[in-house]
């Protein structure tokens, strides 16, 4: 919950890690299912939380997508329905809009124009900011996403899901560079990723047969291929637009390593790095809120009679 004044008032997160963790991988049918019986409850707590009442509420922002369609679907449904009770306007967001304005919520927020790399499990871009809704595609995946080949490799490995976070841990015990995999698309000349090809080099030394100091050494240089490769794209980006300023949003930006790198790249060149406050960095529903407040700030809100169910999965 957000307040033009006073800031985030409230959050909460319902996390279905537990859930989904013995099937290896988010089950939509069980996700929507979980969203039903989790959001009226999750919407009571953050209200008592921030010490309002609905009719306080000037208008609800809900994640229009892309996303599961059930999941997306149960939030739309609950959003607009509160909205519409109360007669306010309904704002639908862009799951990435929220996670690349995420960083202006923390206590140092960095200024328009930058630059903002969104590594999550279903997308890596770069983009240039200009203001709320001023966006520029500068580069993206042609085929996995980041956090997705994380995920990916962590299963060839045998970590469990969420593989991100299992492989990092696994990969503090090896050392880069004794195995030996790509870095795609480093020197391309373009600002755009690919990363299914990584994801290949790890299953055939997989295949190859591994030890436990082999499995560290592999994740270990796994996660240096894809840091290296963000981390360059990220300087080719600031490079092109001459900014100095680079928000990191979305859930791979939780990886320690790819933060030290980008610290010390970014300090050597006078610039600075930004990112949003850890618990903002995976799904949450406070960047949400937050994008919907700069929306309707900016005049950019539907009006409040408008109510339709604006999901779009993809
Ligand atoms: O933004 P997010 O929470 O959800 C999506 O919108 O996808 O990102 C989730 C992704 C997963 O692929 C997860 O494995 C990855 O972020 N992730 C990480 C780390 N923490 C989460 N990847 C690498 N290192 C981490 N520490
Ligand atoms: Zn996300």
């Amino acid at each position: 919950m957000y307040h033009d004044q006073r800031g985030l008032v409230a959050h909460a997160v319902h996390s279905q890690i537990d859930l989904h963790q013995a099937y290896g991988g988010v089950v939509p049918e069980l996700a929507s299912r979980d969203h039903v019986r989790r959001i009226v409850p999750l919407y009571r707590q953050v209200l008592a939380d921030a010490g309002i009442v609905a009719a306080d509420i000037d208008a609800v922002a809900y994640t229009a997508g892309p996303g599961l369609a059930g999941a997306l679907l149960v939030g739309a449904a609950f959003a607009e329905s509160v909205a519409l009770a109360l007669g306010r306007p309904a704002i639908p967001i862009h799951h990435l809009e929220g996670h690349l304005l995420s960083p202006l919520l923390s206590a140092d927020p960095p200024a328009y124009p930058f630059v903002a790399l969104l590594v999550s499990g279903g997308h890596t871009q770069l983009m240039r900011v200009s203001a709320v809704g001023e966006y520029e595609m500068l580069g993206e995946t042609l085929d996995d996403a980041a956090g997705e080949a994380f995920d990916k490799t962590a299963k060839l490995l045998g970590l469990p899901y969420p593989g991100g976070p299992a492989l990092a841990a696994l990969a503090q015990q090896g050392t880069p560079g004794r195995v030996k995999l790509p870095r795609p698309m480093l020197n391309s000349g373009d600002l755009d990723f690919s990363f299914s090809g990584l994801k290949t080099a790890v299953l055939n030394a997989v295949n190859k047969g591994l030890d436990e100091a082999g499995r560290a050494d592999l994740a270990a240089e796994f996660q240096e291929a894809v840091v290296d490769v963000l981390v360059g794209k990220s300087l080719a980006a600031l490079r092109q637009t001459r900014l100095k300023q680079l928000v990191v949003a979305g859930g791979v930006g939780a990886n320690r390593r790819l933060r030290e790198r980008l610290d010390l790249e970014l300090a050597q060149r006078k610039g600075r790095v930004f990112y949003p406050e850890l618990a903002l960095c995976t799904d949450n529903g406070a960047m949400i809120a937050f994008a919907g407040a700069q929306r309707l700030a900016a005049g950019l809100a539907h009006p409040a009679d408008a109510h339709e169910i604006a999901v779009r999965p993809r």
